[in-house]
């Protein structure tokens, strides 16, 4: 069951959305080489706190920490560790969600630690534009299959795969909430949007093949081929004619220029 949101809920979704996105732009200048994850886990969690709200992924089906931090051919669901010291070269996702208001924000950035390959360059970028790509045809009268194409034709197209096991989702008073947003499929297909829907665009891209699997912890879930993956989110609630992004990239990017 797909609900639509009202003007006013969609507003508290906002309010958490750009929450998520203050906490990634305070991470933002930290992620470095030396920094452990779970230091940077750890300083979320406060400055969520710090900011009268939760962080509902910790509990969420027994998962540990406040954020997802997701190394280099980690996909998604990466458990911060004191033991996953950053180091130049490599990439991370972060992913947190934040509760007040009764209602969830959720969004997902991939940084450089330092100085990164060309080859990964191409990835985040590549990723990243697709998430804008989908983000176009998030307007009421097209279906979701036409995001997912959108994701999937522009990734597709650089020489990457599509995570077909994880998608994006609604979201509300719950985190996923109908319909599912997958990276992948055909125009045309899958639930109509409609006005003040509010879904989760999140491609996950890899460099190498599709199929992942999850480790033994019951989360991390990796690339098979052990090549890398990148993963940006946005919350958008679904209009007539242009979607209106909920969180906001443009913090975490000033953060990152000075
Ligand atoms: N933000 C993630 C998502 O979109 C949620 C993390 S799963 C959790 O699915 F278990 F860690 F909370
Ligand atoms: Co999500």
């Amino acid at each position: 069951m797909i609900y639509i949101k009202t003007e006013e809920e969609i507003e508290k979704i906002r309010e958490n959305c750009l929450l998520v996105s203050q906490t990634l732009a305070m991470l933002a200048p930290l992620v470095k080489p030396g920094v452990s994850t779970k230091y940077l886990d750890s300083l979320a969690e406060e400055f969520i706190k710090d900011h009268g709200a939760e962080a509902p992924c910790k509990g969420y089906h027994g998962y540990p920490n406040a954020t997802c931090m997701s190394l280099n051919d980690v996909v998604v669901h990466g458990i911060p560790s004191e033991s996953t010291i950053l180091k130049e070269g490599d990439i991370l996702s972060i992913d947190l969600c934040t509760r007040k208001n009764g209602f969830i924000g959720d969004s997902a950035y991939t940084f450089a630690v330092g100085e990164v390959s060309d080859e990964v360059k191409r990835l985040l970028k590549t990723t990243k534009e697709s998430l804008y790509k989908g983000i176009e045809m998030a307007v009421a009268g097209n279906r979701v299959g036409d995001i997912s194409n959108a994701i999937q034709t522009y990734c597709e197209a650089a020489g990457y795969s599509c995570v077909r096991e994880m998608v994006g989702h609604g979201i509300g008073k719950s985190m996923h909430e109908d319909p599912q947003v997958p990276n992948y499929g055909r125009r045309g297909q899958g639930p109509m949007l409609k006005s003040n829907m509010v879904i989760c665009i999140e491609p996950m891209i890899n460099i190498g093949r599709y199929p992942i699997s999850i480790d033994p912890d019951g989360w991390t879930a990796r690339t098979r081929d052990h090549k890398w993956a990148a993963h940006y989110e946005h919350a958008v609630a679904v209009r007539k004619g242009k979607a209106d992004i909920l969180s906001d990239f443009s913090l975490i990017e000033k953060a990152l220029e000075s």
